[in-house]
């Protein structure tokens, strides 16, 4: 949600802000803007609307003088349309700043400072910027600290003063910030993509600490503005792996990193052929002593949860539960201190997902998080935290994320299943064989792509699909209808396959393709059945079984199977098809696969 980047030092300002901005721009890419401070005050804007690439054209045309310092602003529109008045960077009188997040009260705001009449944009951030000038007498700690009492919601700012030149102020709340500094200078973004090219060690911005950057030195002062030692980080991740590797999308590259992903993820953690977190010091009385179990994540990240639900009930035989985050920070959602809360973030910084962990905290329930983003604002707060180690993941279309959610998901109910007696260590073993079994059953599928893309032009023509299965098979279908409509814009709707019946097989007439999924076998020939019912009433029928299924004559149009001895296992090699039927779809449509109208990577707003 909004990528924003700030730099003062000795390169050129320009180039900085505008690299920055292309590695944010999964953040958001509704138009871009920078400003930049002439090293006597003057700040001049340049903003377009549209990607960077937009933005890029119309710098290197503009002979803008060199500048050693500026901010720049990839948005994901909240307040107000998409226009060149809307983009960042806005100003109001001395002030110029960016913003991601939402300043909730900016109605109020906007009658109590007389602003009316003032505003040239349908922003809450101008707002926000006309209220910090309001406080502004020449002392910028003292206005932001004012201002800072005022705003409500959520924030990350990055803010120029005319008459401070080559400074940079910066305060949060919520939303995230991290900085770096080498010998370059100073650099501050949204998060570590467009910091990883100058340094290898970088630190979070407390919130409500006011950070304040010069070419050659950051301060970071605390809420009483004392000056405070950041907690300096190393970076896991190199600059290749942000980049796209000689691929045309990160979507496709990312969908290839799973078998290298899921073995990063998978491996560490098993130890005599056994899972094992004594590194990440999570006791095993945390998975003996709860009574339930409940997920909480949005989009992808819970559907990773629904694989996880599907496969840790039958295994530990307490009850298991699937929390829409958004909906479980709002609904009394039944937890307590013996309820183990498991939450699910790629980025550790969605808002919805954040929000139900601390209630989960205050609920007294312990929280184990899976996240990818080290040192993420979830991870932060969690009070375990199991990582992922997929790498930066661009796309906004998540694949290697949801990969090694769900490779930790089978790490996470075997350990429980050994650790509450329900598995021997034999029974346990030969799991987490089956688990690593999943990586060449990938490789499999990454060598065959073409059945898939031809499978692909025949969806491109649809208005609607459906996706169907039974059990395990119902939650990857969820995974691989979101996968479609977020990127190919097709309606694609997941249904239980036995749930059909009860409405939505109205919808199904002369070639509508259902996607139908039967991998688990003690249901295999309900779900036959099922895809029976569709068929004859002219459905364009795409089959996914296991390699060892035998499948009636005609009753699908395309058949893709995947090499698992175990049902359990289906879920890996499936979704990659999922993956690669939407990717191509969205490819042959000839749409932005990697950034996806209206979406942005990570959520940091309501
Ligand atoms: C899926 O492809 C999405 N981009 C989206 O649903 C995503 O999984 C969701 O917003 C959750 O993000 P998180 O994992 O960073 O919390």
């Amino acid at each position: 949600m909004c990528g924003i980047i700030g730099y003062t030092g000795n390169l050129d300002a320009k180039e900085v802000l505008l690299k920055g901005l292309s590695q944010l721009e999964y953040r958001g890419y509704d138009s871009a803007g920078i400003a930049l401070e002439d090293g006597k005050g003057d700040v001049s804007l340049y903003k377009q609307v549209g990607q960077v690439a937009n933005l890029k054209e119309v710098c290197q045309n503009a002979g803008i003088p060199l500048s050693h310092c500026g901010i720049g602003h990839t948005r994901w529109a909240t307040h107000g349309g998409v226009t060149e008045q809307n983009a960042h960077p806005h100003q109001a009188g001395k002030v110029t700043l960016i913003h991601n997040g939402i300043i909730e009260n900016y109605h109020e705001l906007t009658d109590t400072y007389h602003l009316q009449g003032q505003l040239v944009s349908e922003t809450d951030t101008e707002v926000a910027a006309q209220v910090i000038d309001h406080f502004y007498d020449g002392d910028p700690l003292k206005a932001i600290h004012s201002a800072l009492e005022v705003l409500k919601g959520s924030f990350a700012f990055c803010i120029l003063f005319a008459d401070i030149p080559e400074r940079i102020y910066c305060v949060r709340n919520v939303s995230p910030l991290v900085a770096a500094m080498s010998e370059q200078g100073a650099f501050v973004a949204s998060d570590l993509t467009a910091l990883i090219s100058y340094s290898s060690s970088y630190f979070i911005v407390p919130e409500y600490h006011i950070m304040v950057m010069e070419k050659d030195h950051i301060t970071l002062l605390d809420e009483q503005n004392q000056p405070v030692k950041p907690e300096m980080l190393e970076v896991n991740w190199d600059v290749e792996s942000a980049q796209k590797g000689g691929y045309p999308f990160y979507m496709l590259k990312e969908i290839h990193e799973q078998p290298e992903a899921i073995r990063k993820t998978v491996l560490p953690r098993i130890k005599d052929g056994l899972p094992d977190f004594e590194q990440e010091q999570i006791p095993d009385s945390l998975f003996r002593n709860c009574q339930n179990i409940a997920i909480v994540a949005c989009g992808t990240a819970m559907y990773a949860g629904m694989v996880g639900k599907a496969l840790m009930e039958p295994m530990l035989r307490i009850p298991v539960s699937v929390n829409i985050a958004s909906e479980f920070r709002y609904e009394q959602p039944l937890a307590d201190e013996k309820t183990l809360v498991i939450v699910i973030s790629q980025s550790g910084e969605t808002i919805d997902t954040l929000a139900a962990l601390r209630l989960a905290k205050n609920l007294g329930a312990p929280v184990l998080s899976v996240v990818n983003v080290k040192g993420s604002t979830i991870a932060r707060e969690s009070d375990y935290v199991l990582y992922t180690h997929a790498g930066p993941e661009i796309a906004v279309a998540s694949t290697k994320a949801y990969a090694v959610q769900l490779a930790s998901m089978y790490l996470i109910a075997c350990r429980m299943s050994f650790v509450r007696g329900r598995y021997t260590v034999q029974e346990g073993k030969a799991f987490i064989e089956n688990l690593l079994s999943c990586v060449p059953a990938i490789e499999k599928i990454l060598e065959q792509t073409d059945e898939i893309e031809k499978a692909a032009h025949h969806i491109k023509a649809a208005s609607d699909t459906y996706f169907i299965g039974r059990g395990l098979d119902y939650a990857y279908s969820l995974e691989g209808a979101l996968k479609l409509k977020e990127i190919s814009y097709i309606h694609a709707e997941a249904y239980a396959a036995g749930e059909l019946k009860h409405g939505t097989i109205a919808l199904i007439e002369e070639n509508t393709p259902v996607v139908a999924f039967a991998t688990q076998s003690h249901v295999f020939q309900k779900t036959i059945s099922n895809i029976r019912e569709v068929r004859a009433r002219g459905a364009y029928v795409i089959l996914i079984t296991k390699e060892s299924a035998e499948i009636p004559e005609g009753i699908c149009d395309i058949h893709f199977t995947v090499d698992a001895k175990n049902d359990q296992f289906t879920g890996l090699p499936t979704v990659v098809i999922l993956q690669l039927l939407a990717y191509y779809t969205s490819l042959s449509k000839g749409l932005d696969v990697d950034k996806p109208r209206n979406l942005a990577k990570s959520v940091t707003v309501e």
